[in-house]
């Protein structure tokens, strides 16, 4: 073997070794932390733009108002504040992180990496970052796959995001979409742990062939944005609506049923479902299908609307404020969005 042969195959076992040195079982939440606008649009504002009510938007979705970004803010500034808030929760500071993690579909640029600006803002200097897509799902996704790399070892400690600012692709004239969206970032700080806490299964799944289904059509490499696509409008989301509603309640319900499985429990040891806040209606079937009570689910989208990936994080941190999460409960958190993608989780809330 060449010497430079040898030196390498040496050196894949002290990295192994070293691997499995620092291997832990659990990825622990140690901290969380939120961040929404200032700006509230009201459902009354949108009775004045586009052809809608309040009482339509209430009865067929659960929404009262959410909260839209101003000028000055964007994914990455709402993502520095909940993380900023996450790790002052953690009691940790900023150079406690050796990773950043940043689920979502509406970065700041198509590049470089929205985690990237985060990094830079909290004067994180050690740490790797990048961003994950998967829509509504990105919260579980994410959760996923920081969680695996801290229990690879590949890291200890991780920041991990979920943002979007959905509001930037809405056309405000479309009443199918303008009514359900908003703006936000929820954060969680996880921790390598031994102690059986953080994430227990976890379920993803996909279904490409439906990608029309809810997209942005243009902006990227296969339609390049010029100037006629933005004058038909090509630049804003388009969704359809009541195709959706089904394939996330089969969608939701199928995995939960099946990380709940995965994770060796039963809907009965389930202390508390936070789901993707898209519809009411939607959460209402999902409970309904996991034989769950209403007042084991934590819904907060009166007042947020769909934030996308940020749904899960921000009603977790209201649940902690609310006295509704306790150290050791049982979490199930359940998403569906574009892609399509759906994904479930059972997470043990706590600290080692
Ligand atoms: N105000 C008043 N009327 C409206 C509005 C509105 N804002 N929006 C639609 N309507 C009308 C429709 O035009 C339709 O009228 P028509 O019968 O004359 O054609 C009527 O209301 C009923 O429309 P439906 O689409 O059947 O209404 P539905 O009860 O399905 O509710 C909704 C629509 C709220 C969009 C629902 O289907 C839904 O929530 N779907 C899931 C969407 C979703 O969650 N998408 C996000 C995925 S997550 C992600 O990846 C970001």
């Amino acid at each position: 073997m060449l010497p430079e042969a040898k030196a390498a195959v040496c050196m894949f076992y002290v990295i192994g070794l070293q691997l499995k040195a620092d291997m832990a079982k659990y990825a622990a939440i140690m901290g969380w932390g939120m961040a929404v606008p200032p700006r509230v649009l009201t459902n009354a504002e949108l009775e004045r733009m586009v052809e809608t009510s309040d009482e339509w938007i209430r009865a067929r979705t659960g929404i009262s108002e959410r909260r839209v970004v101003g000028p000055g803010e964007s994914t990455s500034t709402l993502s520095t504040e909940a993380g900023r808030r996450a790790i002052a929760q953690a009691g940790l500071t900023p150079d406690a992180i050796d990773l950043i993690v940043l689920a979502t579909c509406t970065p700041d640029r198509p590049f470089p990496a929205t985690a990237c600006t985060v990094q830079a803002n909290l004067g994180i200097t050690r740490a790797g970052a990048f961003d994950v897509a998967a829509a509504c799902s990105g919260f579980v996704y994410g959760l996923g796959v920081a969680s695996s790399m801290i229990q690879s070892g590949m890291a200890r400690t991780i920041l991990f995001i979920a943002a979007d600012v959905f509001t930037h692709y809405i056309n405000w004239n479309d009443r199918n979409t303008c009514v359900l969206f908003g703006d936000g970032a929820g954060a969680v700080v996880l921790q390598a742990s031994d102690t059986p806490l953080g994430l227990l299964s976890c379920q993803l799944k996909a279904s490409g062939k439906d990608e029309d289904l809810m997209a942005v059509a243009a902006g990227g490499t296969r339609l390049p944005i010029t100037a006629e696509l933005l004058e038909q409008g090509y630049q804003y989301v388009t969704m359809q609506g009541r195709e959706i509603f089904k394939l996330a309640v089969r969608g939701m319900g199928d995995s939960s049923l099946q990380a709940i499985a995965d994770a060796g429990l039963t809907p009965q040891d389930i202390a508390l479902t936070v789901p993707h806040q898209a519809n009411l209606r939607i959460i209402e079937a999902t409970a309904k299908r996991l034989d769950m009570p209403m007042d084991r689910v934590f819904v907060n989208l009166d007042r947020y609307g769909n934030t996308s990936a940020a749904t899960i994080p921000i009603a977790l941190v209201e649940a902690v404020e609310q006295g509704r999460l306790h150290p050791g409960d049982n979490v199930l958190i359940t998403a569906f969005g574009g892609g399509l993608t759906w994904a479930s989780a059972v997470i043990r809330w706590g600290r080692p």
